[in-house]
């Protein structure tokens, strides 16, 4: 049997292929339209896997995935491919809407015309895994209990609202098709291969070079972070385990403010870089400009996966957190490679007009 992963050569969809490849038999057909985000220099160590193929494309172009899908005929679509990155959408909505939810109502097309064509024992095992974020959930107030699977969609950002529209859309084709597809609505991640644009690579390559490590705001915005690892675990559960139409939660249970994770990563740079002579990394720490809209709290209930499926974070985050600075610091051609170009412009668009609070 084979799997088809959209987006696999994206932070998480890389961790979930190398993860994948190593924990078992079956064969990856990764479909991923190399943007900003996507780097095949992330998927070298199975670049020459022969299970794992590669095809350059676009979830949108139906014509391609429903070829794919005819070809390799998957008992399963693992779909990440999407704009990710809150802070792009504010200066660029209509490209989150374009791959957001145009390719996803494509996609999920391509996807029904393939099921509905499918045998009885293909349509059985099939299943549509949809991997989403808590963000559709908006903001919960400090007194207020984690998000459940019950909470009410309210995104603030046009990121998130483009993950509710294809939330949307996805539960649509399970109650009007039957399409079989699985939700999860994931907190903040962090690990290996991350585009430096998020939080925590950011914080630790500025730190790294010196540069300031530009917090929003007050800092006392709180997100729920979760090592990549336990994300991709959770995922091949709900592959396994989990029931068509339904959602499922996921979190690291793990509550910090940006300036506590800041904080932390100053440490576990000040303790790699002993002997280097340097001053304290928090000494490089500058609030700017908050970023408009910006959700106060995310905190996600994960007692639904937890409960029905036995998942649960294998890592805690102070061990996973000095496992991904030690990586950054390791693998400096993976982080020169995806620093150039449209990296340095980012910079100049999204940190060039925040004025420095002091
Ligand atoms: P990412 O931005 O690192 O990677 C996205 C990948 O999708 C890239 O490889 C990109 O080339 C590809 N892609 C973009 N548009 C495409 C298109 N039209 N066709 C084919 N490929 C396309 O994102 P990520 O952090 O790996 O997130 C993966 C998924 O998980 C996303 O759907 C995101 O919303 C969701 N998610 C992310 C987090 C997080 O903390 N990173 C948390 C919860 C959920
Ligand atoms: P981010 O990694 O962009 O993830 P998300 O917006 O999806 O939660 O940001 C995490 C938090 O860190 C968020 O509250 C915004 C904040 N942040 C900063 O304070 N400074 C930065 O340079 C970045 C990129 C994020």
């Amino acid at each position: 049997m084979t799997v088809l992963v959209t987006g696999g050569a994206g932070f998480i969809g890389v961790n979930f292929i190398l993860q994948w490849l190593r924990d078992c038999d079956e064969p990856v057909v990764n479909l991923d339209k190399l943007t900003y985000a996507g780097n095949l220099k992330s998927l070298t160590p199975v670049l020459d896997n022969p299970r794992h193929n590669f095809v350059r494309g676009d979830i949108a172009d139906s014509g391609l995935v429903a070829a794919l899908l005819q070809k390799h005929r998957p008992r399963a679509v693992i779909h990440f491919a999407a704009e990710s990155h809150v802070d792009r959408s504010v200066h660029d909505p209509e490209r989150f809407v374009a791959t957001n939810v145009v390719g996803m109502s494509r996609l999920l097309e391509a996807v029904r015309s393939y099921y509905e064509d499918s045998d009885a024992a293909e349509r059985d095992r099939f299943r549509f895994l949809n991997v989403s974020t808590d963000e559709v959930f908006g903001s919960v107030a400090p007194d207020e209990r984690p998000f459940t699977e019950k909470s009410p969609y309210a995104p603030s950002s046009p990121y998130a609202a483009s993950k509710a529209a294809a939330d949307h859309l996805a539960r649509s084709y399970y109650r009007t098709y039957g399409v079989p597809v699985i939700t999860s609505n994931c907190s903040n991640n962090y690990g290996p291969y991350q585009f430096p644009e998020k939080l925590i690579p950011l914080m630790i390559l500025n730190g790294l070079s010196g540069n300031n490590l530009p917090v929003y705001g007050d800092g006392k915005h709180v997100r729920d972070w979760l090592y990549v690892s336990d994300h991709c675990r959770a995922l091949r559960e709900l592959l396994d385990q989990g029931s068509p139409g339904e959602t499922y939660n996921i979190g690291g249970g793990v509550e910090l403010t940006n300036i506590e994770v800041v904080r932390a990563i100053c440490k576990e740079l000040d303790t790699a870089t002993a002997g280097e002579n340097r001053r304290p990394h928090e000494e490089l720490i500058t609030f700017v400009e908050d970023r408009p809209g910006h959700d106060r709290r995310y905190a996600i209930d994960s007692g639904k996966i937890e409960a029905e499926l036995g998942w649960r974070p294998a890592e805690s985050f102070s061990s996973a957190l000095k496992q991904t600075v030690r990586w950054y610091i390791d693998n400096q051609k993976w982080v020169d490679n995806v620093r150039t170009g449209d990296y340095v412009a980012w910079i100049e668009t999204n940190y060039g007009h925040r004025a420095i609070r002091a």
